[in-house]
């Protein structure tokens, strides 16, 4: 069947194996959420420009979609006592996220309920044995009842049963605290859908722990700066030295619900793009170039008829094992090799993979709708021994510095968020300077895109 006879979206990249033949061949097997696909046809019309330029359009975002929706606020390792706590903000709301009993975290609104201070600053984190309030000291204990108010005498009409801390939701998942201002809002189950639902809860990321924590200021929209990390259709362009060994034009898309999409983009695979023009051993040696500590010893040179992919899963399985002292015989290439990139709607992606283990979270500049704070956390599976080290800090860019500058960045992928953040101030430019007023998308590499825009359109529409 040709192209043309294929319904709309059902076109992939010609001539080459599907994500899905890739992994098909791969030793060791994947298991089914790894192996299933969750594509449709999301309508082709363009997107409109005023989300990523219009300052109104982002308090619209404010008023009705962060107020309404489930946020990655900390991870559970930021808070492991009692009384810890970890200050979250999103545009001009901030919250104190904290634990008050073992199994139980709360998210108080970070205002004073006499004259409204914040009772901690933005951007910190801490212990506390109660939250007093540096103005006039009125008081709240751990679990948000009040707990004092100086001179109470003057304040006959307080009733210190009415004053306890205001509260937004809050739900656990995978070690992470998500938290949502909406009190009608559905459960963090029924956001996620059973299916996406089932896969963040089989990638086991309870079981990993912040091993670094980077963060910048991108001088484009939030919303702008996720999607340069939704598709694999930019890799021959942004990342060149990427694609001779990453199927990028042949990558995976797939979206659940309203809320979840995810990507799976095979690596150790020559790109589409370079089709005959690199043997099995020029992409397996661009593969390992610049992995030379963690790979060393390690043969390089391919057997008869063995692939790039096949000794690199083996590779990876070996050196994984040993780093983490665990036993990876069973866990699949695909998981080990591949890239897998999930949304979780509005501002986290998950790349719960093996080989790079991180976290993406974005969030608007208040008061500004062109630039965003964008941060990535490489999460590790926590040792053998069972203990959990302390997550890493935050290590602060400013807007000017490469990736590269931060002390806990390998140079190789520094190199990578530099070029992918690049463009970006360009591209903020450009749609403020187009004479066109929305963008055009490809059906499948950009169905993430469409799908999270169609998602922001019912938020802000509603
Ligand atoms: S504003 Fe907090 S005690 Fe007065
Ligand atoms: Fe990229």
């Amino acid at each position: 069947m040709s192209d043309q006879a294929l319904e709309k979206g059902q076109a992939r990249c010609p001539g080459e194996p599907s994500t899905q033949e890739i992994i098909a061949r791969d030793r060791v097997k994947a298991p089914q959420w790894v192996t299933s696909e969750s594509y449709q046809f999301m309508g082709d019309e363009d997107v409109s420009v005023d989300r990523y330029i219009d300052a109104d359009y982002a308090q619209k975002e404010y008023d009705r979609l962060w107020s309404r929706t489930w946020q990655f606020a900390c991870r559970e390792e930021h808070i492991p006592e009692v009384g810890d706590y970890y200050v979250y903000d999103i545009g001009k709301h901030s919250f104190i996220v904290t634990r008050t009993a073992e199994d139980q975290v709360k998210a108080y609104y970070n205002a004073c309920m006499h004259r409204g201070t914040k009772l901690r600053p933005s951007g910190t984190e801490g212990s506390a044995t109660v939250f007093r309030c540096p103005f006039h000291g009125w008081t709240w204990n751990v679990d948000g009842t009040m707990k004092e108010v100086l001179c109470d005498w003057d304040f006959p009409h307080v009733n210190k049963s009415e004053f306890s801390l205001p509260e937004a939701r809050v739900e656990l998942l995978a070690g992470f605290v998500f938290i949502n201002m909406d009190k009608d809002a559905p459960s963090l189950a029924e956001y996620f859908g059973p299916e996406a639902m089932s896969h963040i809860e089989q990638w086991g990321l309870e079981d990993r722990y912040i091993v670094a924590h980077v963060s910048k200021i991108i001088p484009a929209n939030w919303k702008l700066t996720m999607e340069a990390f939704m598709e694999a259709y930019h890799v021959l362009e942004t990342h060149p030295q990427v694609s001779v060994s990453n199927a990028d034009a042949n990558s995976q898309y797939d979206t659940y619900g309203d809320h979840v999409n995810r990507f799976i983009s095979s690596l150790g695979v020559v790109s589409p793009h370079h089709r005959g023009r690199y043997s099995e051993q020029d992409v397996l040696d661009q593969f390992t170039v610049g992995d030379a500590s963690v790979l060393e010893g390690a043969d390089r040179t391919l057997k008869e008829g063995e692939t790039a992919r096949q000794r690199m899963a083996d590779m990876m399985r070996e050196m994984f094992s040993k780093a983490a002292d665990t036993d990876l015989s069973k866990v699949s290439d695909a998981e080990l090799l591949d890239c897998f990139s999930y949304t979780v709607f509005p501002n986290t992606f998950l790349f719960p993979g093996i080989s790079l283990p991180m976290v993406y979270r974005f969030r608007p500049v208040a008061d500004d709708h062109r630039k965003c704070y964008y941060e990535v956390f490489f999460m590790h599976p926590v040792p053998a021994n069972g203990e959990r080290p302390e997550p890493a800090c935050e290590e602060h860019l400013t807007e000017h510095q490469s990736f590269c500058e931060a002390p806990s960045m390998n140079d190789g992928f520094g190199a990578i968020l530099d070029q992918d953040t690049e463009n970006l101030l360009l591209q903020q430019q450009g749609l403020e300077a187009s004479a066109k007023p929305g963008i055009t998308l490809g059906n499948y590499q950009e169905i993430r895109i469409r799908h999270f825009e169609q998602t922001v359109d019912k938020y802000v529409n509603s």
